[in-house]
């Protein structure tokens, strides 16, 4: 199996976990794009619409004639399905290399569910090896960069990106994270920063990983 068959795998895995008739929250990617045409192909019809997590993702939606709502205006958001740059067993994931981090924390943290959609090479046993991208207000870029310094990091600007929200990222290497939990607070609190790409205080509660042997599902919190 390529990569992407593995990913088109996790991601039709995922359409098990969709509450009919009701709104469903779509992160940002390459798996969730295969995600979508899952979803337009099979069940679109049975859900109320979508809560999307970047410019990008809407887009790809309202091609689909998949309904794109404004998470102001939908009180119940019981699945959030998305991607992550890396995961562990325990559910913690690095996420915003497509950039759209902010926007999928905030879905993360309405959402009842979260289900990860991943191939297997995202499984880690220790985040940080996949640069923790930072979303950072841009006048406190190089502020926010030295403050990550302190931290152990190596903080490197993504030229040329700007964020659908209008902010800057930095990608901060040679982080190994073996308590996400803490670093993402820490981070978090760095004046400046808008989001982290850590999501270890609300992680996924379930990953769906494809691998050359099939789909395996991690409930986390249950062996
Ligand atoms: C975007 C993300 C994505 O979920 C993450 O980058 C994984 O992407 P892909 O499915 O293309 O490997 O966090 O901000």
């Amino acid at each position: 199996m390529t990569q992407n068959d593995q990913k088109r795998a996790a991601a039709e895995a995922a359409l098990a976990y969709i509450e009919p008739d009701s709104w469903l929250g779509v992160g940002t990617g390459s798996t969730v794009e295969f995600f979508i045409e899952a979803l337009a192909a099979t069940k679109s019809r049975f859900i109320k619409g979508a809560v999307s997590s970047s410019e990008r993702t809407t887009k790809l939606l309202k091609q689909h004639r998949i309904e794109v709502e404004s998470l102001n205006n939908v009180d119940r958001l019981p699945v959030y399905v998305d991607g992550a740059d890396e995961v562990t067993e325990h559910g913690a994931m690095i996420k915003g290399g497509g950039g759209a981090l902010t926007r999928e924390k905030i879905i993360a943290a309405v959402a009842q569910k979260f289900i990860c959609i991943a191939d297997q090479s995202k499984l880690v046993s220790v985040l940080g090896a996949f640069a923790l991208p930072v979303e950072v207000i841009p006048m406190a870029r190089s502020y926010v960069a030295r403050e990550l310094v302190k931290l152990g990091g190596h903080p490197e600007w993504r030229a040329g990106v700007t964020t659908d929200n209008g902010n800057v990222i930095l990608d901060v290497h040679g982080l190994s994270i073996i308590n996400p939990v803490d670093l993402e607070t820490q981070i978090n609190q760095i004046a400046g920063v808008v989001t982290v790409g850590l999501f270890a205080r609300r992680g996924a509660d379930v990953v769906v990983l494809g691998g050359d042997a099939g789909v395996t599902t991690r409930v986390i919190g249950k062996k």
